[in-house]
């Protein structure tokens, strides 16, 4: 094996540089991470004690622990351990079934101790059968943060994995080293180009050169025109051109064969600005975590300054080292925000960022970026659509204005009511402030376009009729607004309209024509499924209205009410935050 020789030699190069003194314990954010087991079935595969991992993570004092399974596969692709089995759907289809319900459990139990997360490893089974196979598996695994596409098996059944006699075996029927690169790296194209719209992450690039010597391509005498060159930029462009995200897989380390994939690749993955994710694909409890450190190093050896970690399908960013991961934490708020808004299958493109204020310290990670100037924030930007977060409120200098002022109790549809009747009376809202307190009562401040005696009127109606909800209404008060309660982040700007409000798990964010009613349709929606709205803020600009919402109610409800609020509602986006715990 003189090329795995020639990788070896690479690691002996770049080894000290793993053996610096470690951090107390490197940041795990991993995605192709601790495989789950088969549970029952007869060909063991995985760890099945769940709970003792967590332990374990939350023990060592990670942020997060990642869960991953492969997708059951169809009899003729197996293992020479499994063939010697009468099993079929190798891999354990009960525990595959269960997997959704599993994590969904393992989440309840930690809650608040640690973030978990979990993917499916696909396994690429060919066009045809096996594609409407895999995308059949990918509906049971409902929830998956992110989903892993693997090619582990050439298209006859013979594994890539599997012995040095499998692969051997594939190289002499296939005529030579370069041909047996060269088919693997049609399958890989095959894979990127079938199924890119429903995976997030290409698995271990180079898989096969566990048994196999390495193309020539990349080997240092390597004399650039081979044909094993021209497919392997034609797979990295491909893996470019969609957004996918590059798998760093630590497996290899531990089988003695480097880092999947070759550092050539990387520096390579690099180059073509493809994002590249974290995993020690491990498949017993002894290797959690276990060379992470090696993986940050070798992604920052090829130049990378940040890499991903995913959550419900969004890519978030990760830092390489200690001291940022506040400013991440907020950045990665913004992004899953933005992405919320955007359609499922733009959600792997990255965004466009602005820094300002302390956040400008992220600009050296993300050289493109552009500046906020002394504003201490993060902007997020993707065409048309922008949100603009930070983790302080700014002072509101907007100085004395006249507001309508309710204070109320905090029960789903009172703000319903307050509206209901001002609309009757052919009032617009512009502005709303509203504020959820901590005794059950909530305070809002409106500003509203229409004459002061309608406004009269409608507050004589309301507390006539509704005066177990409201504990006062004033129709114009002359006030400084009052700060918007505190929160670990706040949501200032959407496209770039100011709409200060806290960010929590569960919003919704409106873009609206600016007209009388068409704020009343969505709170009468919200108010029908018994859906509290506890935060609120209205802006403006032109024909525009934009809401944002901070709500308590079932995801589903709200789904399914945001696609009938009429043509009024250019966007009506659900916002759910996985990474807000
Ligand atoms: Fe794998």
């Amino acid at each position: 094996m003189e090329d795995r020789e020639n990788t070896q030699g690479f690691q002996a190069k770049v080894f000290p540089l793993y053996l610096r003194p470690m951090q107390k314990h490197p940041f795990i954010w991993e995605t192709h991470g601790i495989h789950v087991g088969t549970g029952d079935d007869h060909v063991a595969h995985g760890i099945d004690d769940l709970d003792r991992i967590v332990e374990q993570a939350v023990g060592i004092g990670f942020p997060s622990v990642t869960f991953i399974i492969h997708s059951p596969r169809l009899t003729r692709f197996r293992y020479a351990s499994e063939r010697a089995t009468d099993v079929k759907f190798i891999r354990g289809d009960a525990s595959y079934f269960a997997y959704a319900d599993t994590m969904a459990g393992l989440r309840k139990r930690h809650v608040g101790r640690i973030d978990i997360r979990f993917g499916v490893e696909l396994e690429w089974l060919g066009t045809g059968l096996g594609m409407q196979w895999s995308r059949a598996k990918l509906f049971q695994a409902h929830g998956a943060d992110f989903v892993v596409s693997s090619l582990h098996f050439s298209p006859d059944g013979v594994p890539y994995d599997g012995s040095s006699e499998d692969t051997a075996g594939l190289i002499r029927r296939r005529g030579g080293v370069e041909q047996f690169w060269a088919a693997y790296f049609d399958e890989m194209i095959e894979m990127v180009d079938a199924s890119w719209q429903f995976t997030s992450v290409v698995g271990h690039l180079d898989l096969p050169k566990l048994y196999a010597p390495l193309p020539s391509c990349l080997t240092p005498d390597n004399g650039g025109d081979t044909e094993t060159e021209r497919r392997l930029s034609t797979l990295l462009e491909m893996i470019a051109e969609r957004n996918l995200v590059l798998d760093v897989n630590l497996s290899g380390l531990r089988k003695g064969v480097g880092i999947y994939p070759h550092p050539e690749i990387l520096s390579r993955a690099y180059t073509l600005g493809i994002s590249v994710a974290i995993g020690t694909d491990t498949h017993d409890p002894a290797d959690l975590g276990r060379d992470y450190a090696a993986g940050l190093e070798a992604v920052r050896a090829a130049g990378y300054r940040y890499y991903v970690s995913f959550s419900r399908g969004i890519p978030e960013k990760r830092s390489l080292s200690h001291g940022l991961e506040g400013q991440f934490a907020v950045l990665n708020l913004g992004m899953e925000i933005l992405n919320n808004r955007i359609p499922r299958e733009r959600r792997l493109e990255i965004p466009r960022l602005s820094f300002g204020g302390d956040f400008g310290a992220l600009a050296k990670v993300f050289p493109e970026s552009s500046s906020l100037g002394s504003f201490h924030a993060i902007r997020v930007r993707n065409e048309e659509r922008s949100v603009t977060i930070s983790d302080r409120l700014p002072d509101y200098s907007g100085g004395e204005t006249s507001y309508l002022f309710s204070h109320h109790r905090d029960l789903p549809g009172t703000l319903a009511i307050l509206l209901n009747t001002l609309a009757s009376e052919e009032i617009n809202i512009e502005t709303v402030w509203l504020n959820s307190l901590e005794d059950g009562t909530a305070t809002a401040y409106l500003t509203l376009d229409g004459r002061i005696e309608s406004v009269r009127e409608a507050v004589e109606f309301v507390m006539g009729t509704a005066s177990d909800r409201f504990l006062r209404i004033d129709p114009a008060v002359k006030v400084h607004l009052p700060p918007v309660k505190r929160a670990l982040s706040y949501l200032l700007e959407v496209d770039g309209v100011w709409l200060p409000i806290p960010v929590s798990r569960h919003m919704i964010i409106t873009v609206h024509a600016n007209r009388p009613g068409v704020l009343l349709v969505l709170l009468s929606a919200l108010a029908s499924r018994g859906i509290n709205v506890v935060d609120l803020q209205l802006g403006a600009r032109g024909e525009k209205g934009f809401a944002a919402l901070g709500v308590e109610g079932d995801e589903r409800d709200v789904a399914d009410l945001l696609t009938r609020l009429g043509p009024s509602y250019l966007e009506a986006s659900q916002i759910v935050l996985g990474g807000l715990k």
